[in-house]
C-alpha cells in the first residue's frame, strides 16, 4: 500500500534513520554476567509481548512507510520464542520502495539452538546470523554465561556455517581481566573457520551493575593486538558501527565496535522496538514510546506512523558513557534488545 510513497525518517540531527532492532523476548536461557543477573529478571507475562502478527504489521510500516533497509532480530534469545522460523518468513517478504530489493533481515542469538533450527531460518529468509561467544576456554565462557554450553554454541556455529550463513559473525564482549588473552585466539579461530569476529567494548548496561571504566578494552588496542600477529588493513564502509579490517593475507575479516572509546553515534542509522512494543531511538534512551497500546486500541497505519515520527524527533545525538552528565539506563540490555 506505501510502495511508491515512503517518507524517510530524519531526526533532529539529520541522520537518516533506517534500521530496525526487534526484541522479539526478552527471556533468555544464558545469563551473560555483562547483560543479565544471575537469577534472571521478571519476565514479561506472555501477552505482553507482541505477537508476530504485532510485529509484522510494524516491520512493514518501517519499511514499506520509511523505506528501513536494514531488520534485526534480538532479544533475549530469539531462538526462545516458538516458531521463529514463522515469523522470518512474514518478514523477509517485505520489500524496500527505494530499491525494490527484500530488507536485510538479520539476527543475534547466542547460538545454543542454532543446530536445531539454522536451515530452516535460511529457508524462511533470514540473511544473517551475529552469534554470542565470549570465550573459547569452557570455564571462561561459563563463567561469562553463567551456562555450561561452549560445545553447544560451537556446534551452533558449525550449523549456521552448514545451512549457509555468510558471513557469519561472531560477537566477543571484551572485558579486562576476564577473555581480553583471547583476543589472538579468536582472531585465529576466525581465520580457521571462516567465520568474522566483531570484537564489542563492555557497555554500562549490565543489569548487576558492575561495569566500569577499567573494564573496558579499547578498540584500538584489540586492533593492535591482532595486527601484531596477522597484519590488518582497514576497510572503508558506510554507516554501521563496526570498524572493519582485512587481513593482508586474504585470510578473512574482524569488526571492533568502539561503543565507549569511540562512539558511533553520530552516524547512527538505528531505532529499537522491545519486546512488550515499546519504541526507543537509542540504546541508552529513557523515552519509550509506547506502540503497542496503540495496536491493540485498534489504531491505524497512521497513527502509528505519526507516533513514529514524534519520537523519531527525540532521538538526541548520543550518549555520554564515562562522562560525569550520562544517565544509566533503566533497562538492561535483554530487556531493550541486543
Ligand atoms: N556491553 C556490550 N555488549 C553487550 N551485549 C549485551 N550486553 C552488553 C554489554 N553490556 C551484546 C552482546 C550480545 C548481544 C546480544 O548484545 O554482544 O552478543
Ligand atoms: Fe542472554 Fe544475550 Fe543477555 Fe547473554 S547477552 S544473557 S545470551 S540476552
Amino acid at each position: 500500500m506505501f510502495s511508491k510513497s515512503f517518507t524517510p525518517l530524519i531526526d533532529p540531527f539529520d541522520r537518516r534513520v533506517r534500521d530496525l532492532r526487534i526484541s522479539i523476548t526478552d527471556r533468555c536461557n544464558f545469563r551473560c554476567t555483562y547483560c543479565m543477573p544471575e537469577e534472571g529478571l521478571k519476565w514479561l507475562e506472555r501477552t505482553d509481548i507482541l505477537s508476530f502478527e504485532e510485529i509484522a504489521r510494524l516491520a512493514r510500516i518501517f519499511v514499506e512507510g520509511f523505506d528501513f533497509d536494514g531488520i534485526r532480530l534480538t532479544g533475549g534469545e530469539p531462538t526462545v520464542r516458538a516458531d521463529l522460523p514463522v515469523l522470518v518468513a512474514k518478514l523477509s517478504g517485505l520489500i524496500v520502495p527505494s530499491t525494490n530489493k527484500p530488507v536485510d533481515l538479520a539476527m543475534t542469538t547466542n547460538g545454543s539452538s542454532l543446530r536445531l533450527i539454522a536451515e530452516r531460518l535460511k529457508t524462511a529468509g533470514l540473511n544473517r546470523l551475529n552469534i554470542s561467544l565470549d570465550s573459547l576456554d569452557p570455564q571462561i565462557f561459563q563463567a561469562m554465561t553463567r551456562r555450561n554450553h561452549l560445545d553447544k554454541v560451537l556446534d551452533g556455529i558449525n550449523a549456521a556455517i552448514e545451512a549457509g550463513f555468510d558471513p557469519v559473525k561472531i560477537n566477543i564482549v571484551m572485558i579486562r581481566g576476564m577473555n581480553d588473552h583471547e583476543i589472538v585466539d579468536f582472531a585465529s579461530f576466525g581465520r580457521d573457520k571462516g567465520v568474522q569476529p566483531r570484537f564489542i567494548e563492555f557497555m554500562p548496561l549490565d543489569a548487576d551493575g558492575a561495569w566500569s571504566m577499567d573494564k573496558v578494552v579499547p578498540a584500538n588496542e584489540i586492533v593492535e593486538r591482532i595486527n601484531d600477529v596477522y597484519p590488518l588493513e582497514p576497510v572503508v564502509h558506510g554507516p554501521e558501527p563496526a570498524q572493519r579490517f582485512t587481513y593482508k593475507d586474504g585470510m578473512g575479516e574482524i569488526g571492533v565496535i568502539p561503543s565507549v572509546t569511540k562512539p558511533f553515534c553520530g552516524n547512527c542509522d538505528r531505532v529499537r522496538l522491545t519486546a512488550e512494543g515499546k519504541f526507543m531511538t537509542c540504546l541508552f534512551a529513557i523515552d519509550e514510546f509506547d506502540l503497542r497500546k496503540i495496536l491493540r486500541s485498534g489504531g491505524s497505519d497512521q497513527e502509528l506512523i505519526e507516533q513514529i515520527e514524534t519520537a523519531v524527533g527525540t532521538k538526541w545525538a548520543g550518549h555520554n558513557i564515562g562522562k560525569v552528565n550520562f544517565i544509566r539506563p533503566p533497562r538492561s540490555m535483554s530487556q531493550i534488545g541486543g
